[in-house]
């Protein structure tokens, strides 16, 4: 693990009402290191992760994003357009719900192609051939390239996301229950891939969902959301396997009971 984080969060807010949203959040993300946000629904995880990133500004604190190991932004205090620079280019979302991460009207290869262009990439055949690679980096098939996103499957969606947002090499990526909508099996599936994907690649990860073994399975370390507001972090074998707080005892137990 590097000595310098690669995100700072400090004292950050975004209420909707009492208990409603996220409150006083904050804690570092090293580069590599993959950390869940788990609680139950309604606590405030969604609202949190699109605090994080850049999609939703809080009412108080910062975000802050060490750029190229030298220069802290204030994500905040960007301009709009460098926010969205930053989204297309070296931070990535996941969204439990493709049709909000892709566009599904244009091809596989154009959803792809999108993001290499915002890196600069002109040529055509290159585009087609990197995404072409990464299409199957995702075991997606690639002689499905042409198609468009809405005639896939739920879960190859999920895996054109990840292809989408990997193939700008992305220092931070922010997924929001990214298994959530699929068959079990398919989730499986996609979890194994996920996880060869964080560790080959050595993302820096923020994961938020609600299934403790998703957490379990990817996340080296945990934040616990109750109401809004952390009640416990820690790494994810002491925070499952030994919880301090009642909340997350009951919350690790409420898993274990068929
Ligand atoms: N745009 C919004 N306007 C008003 N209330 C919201 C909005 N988004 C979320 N909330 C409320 O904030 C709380 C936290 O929601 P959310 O962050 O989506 O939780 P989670 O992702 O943990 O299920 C919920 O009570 C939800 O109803
Ligand atoms: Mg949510």
């Amino acid at each position: 693990m590097s000595a310098q984080p690669l995100l700072k969060v400090n004292q950050l807010s975004k209420l909707y009402a009492q208990n409603k949203g996220c409150e006083n959040i904050s804690f570092e993300l090293y580069p590599g290191e993959v950390l869940g946000i788990v609680g139950e629904s309604g606590s405030g995880k969604s609202t949190l992760l699109n605090c994080l990133s850049a999609r939703l500004p809080p009412n108080t604190g910062d975000v802050l994003y060490l750029k190229n190991n030298s220069q802290w932004l204030n994500i905040y205090q960007l301009a709009e357009n460098e926010r969205r620079h930053l989204l297309r280019t070296e931070w990535g979302v996941v969204h439990q719900h493709a049709r909000d991460g892709l566009r599904m009207n244009v091809s596989a290869g154009a959803n792809i192609g999108e993001r290499l262009m915002a890196v600069g990439e002109r040529h055509y055949g290159d585009i087609r051939a990197k995404g072409m690679q990464w299409m199957a980096d995702v075991e997606l098939d690639t002689q499905r390239i042409d198609d468009k996103p809405s005639t896939y499957s739920g879960g190859m969606q999920q895996r054109l996301q990840i292809a989408r947002n990997l193939v700008t090499h992305p220092k931070v990526i922010f997924m929001d229950e990214p298994t959530g909508g699929l068959d079990v099996s398919v989730q499986a599936r996609l979890l194994d891939l996920l996880r060869t994907l964080v560790t080959d690649l050595k993302l820096a990860v923020i994961i938020v969902t609600h299934d403790l073994a998703v957490a379990r399975l990817l996340a080296q370390r945990l934040i616990v959301m109750r109401h809004g507001q952390i009640i416990e972090t820690g790494l994810t074998d002491q925070v499952l396997d030994d919880p301090q707080h009642a909340y997350t005892q009951l919350l690790v137990s409420s898993v274990l009971t068929p």
